[in-house]
């Protein structure tokens, strides 16, 4: 099993819901809503796109490209052209540190 490493601060989050991160050589999103953390690959299934800049409504973030939307929480793709589930992270906060199991 993968180990939890120190991945960034909630401060470096400012007013954003999300960040930019690498979990070794693997894009991916850090994602705040509300005061739940979630960690997600930055890569659409479909096709490749990042996710970075997508719409984030109701749990799910919507590739900018061609429309899929993927679970947050699972990485389930919700809807087409998306088949194949996103990687999705586990997340630990310890005050202001945030940890991701990769
Ligand atoms: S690349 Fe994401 S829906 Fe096509």
């Amino acid at each position: 099993m993968p180990d939890f490493e120190e991945i960034a601060s909630i401060n470096d989050f400012g007013d954003a819901d999300r960040l930019d991160v690498f979990l070794g050589d693997t894009p991916a999103l850090l994602i705040r809503i509300q005061d739940q953390f979630l960690a997600i690959e930055d890569v659409c299934t479909h096709d490749g796109q990042p996710l970075t800049n997508g719409c984030i409504e109701e749990g799910a973030i919507i590739c900018p490209r061609h429309g899929a939307r993927f679970d947050l929480v699972t990485g389930k793709a919700l809807c087409m052209p998306a088949t194949k589930p996103i990687q999705t992270f586990e997340v630990e906060v310890k005050g202001q540190k945030i940890f991701v199991r990769h």
